[in-house]
């Protein structure tokens, strides 16, 4: 495994594995014992940067969300796991009532809110401190100022280390570190979007993003990541949730004419390097210049075992170039 530093502060910054894992179906969709079985090969392999959220995965099976991290935490107590490994959660898009497969009625992120929600996924943990908490997703309805004031509060008390944002227009992650960095208080430092090879359609509008989804790392978020070295982006759904293995999985806002280019360029590495297509994506992120974490899930030990084995596949400056220029 190799490892990478997120955060400046010498208290709370980590060192996690350059591949991350994600949490989000473990409890619900992938059931007991095989979350754990790719929980402990993860671990033997090397990795401690582990990812869920207070509202996984309510949209499965009448779930409220919580079942990720309740699994998580029964993980943590049978292994005796310390807190050698990162484990970082969300909070702001729980729906505030069960019953749609949608966030169109989030918990939001009220002072309230972070104290409140933040406290139920250390108990769902079983952790005294949360090691990285995002903000998951924008609340416009609370002013900036009282965000950022409330997870401050939790820093300075001990029970979060590191602050993240998650699908936030670049603008408002900006204003708000801007309104921390003032104010003397800690700011987030770790940006999770989502990220591949292919890229989508970014003007593609949808029920919870009208002006196109804010969820994807575009050119915005590369730009800042470039020009600030204290933050890290953690990209989610590198792997496309499957799509490079399944192309029916692919989404409509990858139906454009860049999307045939970089696939053939990718299928071209992969065949030059004896590798799969989705170990070149996870290679050309762990390997970029820029601080990019791969975030992908796995259903199955073997498909973990796959992603894992990118740690080790180092792209040739030529390769890379391929990789970055087709379109
Ligand atoms: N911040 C956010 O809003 C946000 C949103 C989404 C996800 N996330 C985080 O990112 C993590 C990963 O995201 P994701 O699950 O959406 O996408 P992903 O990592 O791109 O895809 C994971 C899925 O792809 C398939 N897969 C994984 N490895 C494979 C392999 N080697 N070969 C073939 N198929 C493979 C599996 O699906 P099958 O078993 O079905 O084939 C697996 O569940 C989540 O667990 C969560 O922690 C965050």
């Amino acid at each position: 495994m190799k490892y990478r530093t997120i955060g400046t502060d010498p208290k709370n910054r980590r060192e996690v594995s350059v591949l991350a894992l994600g949490a989000m179906l473990f409890g619900s969709q992938t059931d007991e014992a095989t979350s754990f079985a790719v929980l402990d090969r993860y671990v033997e392999a090397g990795g401690n940067f582990i990812d869920t959220s207070d509202n996984y995965a309510f949209w499965i099976d009448g779930g409220q969300g919580g079942e990720s991290e309740e699994l998580l935490g029964r993980w943590r107590r049978s292994r005796g796991v310390g807190d050698e490994i990162v484990f970082a959660t969300k909070l702001g898009a729980r729906p505030l009532a069960p019953g749609t497969g949608y966030i169109d009625n989030a918990e939001g992120l009220s002072a309230k809110v972070i104290r409140e929600s933040a406290e139920r996924s250390r108990d769902r943990l079983g952790v005294a401190k949360l090691d990285l908490l995002y903000a998951h997703i924008e609340d416009q309805r609370v002013p900036l100022q009282e965000t950022v004031e409330g997870f401050a509060e939790l820093v300075a008390e001990g029970t979060v280390g590191l602050l993240g944002a998650s699908n936030h227009a670049i603008w408002r992650v900006e204003r708000a570190r801007a309104l921390a960095a003032a104010a003397g208080l800690p700011g987030y430092e770790v940006l999770q979007y989502a990220h591949s090879h292919l890229r989508p359609r970014l003007d593609v509008p949808d029920d919870l993003f009208p002006d196109g989804s804010l969820g994807h790392a575009g050119p915005e978020l590369l730009s800042y990541l470039r020009a600030e070295p204290a933050l890290t982006l953690v990209a989610y759904s590198p792997l496309l949730k499957g799509a490079y293995t399944h192309p029916d999985r692919l989404p409509q806002d990858f139906d454009h004419a860049g999307t045939p280019a970089r696939l053939k360029v990718l299928r071209e590495v992969a065949r030059e390097r004896g590798a799969t297509v989705n170990q070149v994506v996870l290679a050309w992120q762990i390997g970029a210049e820029l601080p990019i974490v791969p975030l992908a899930g796995a259903s199955s030990v073997a498909q973990l075992e796959e992603n894992l084995a990118a740690v080790d596949l180092e792209l040739t400056p030529e390769q890379r170039a391929r990789l970055d220029a087709a379109h």
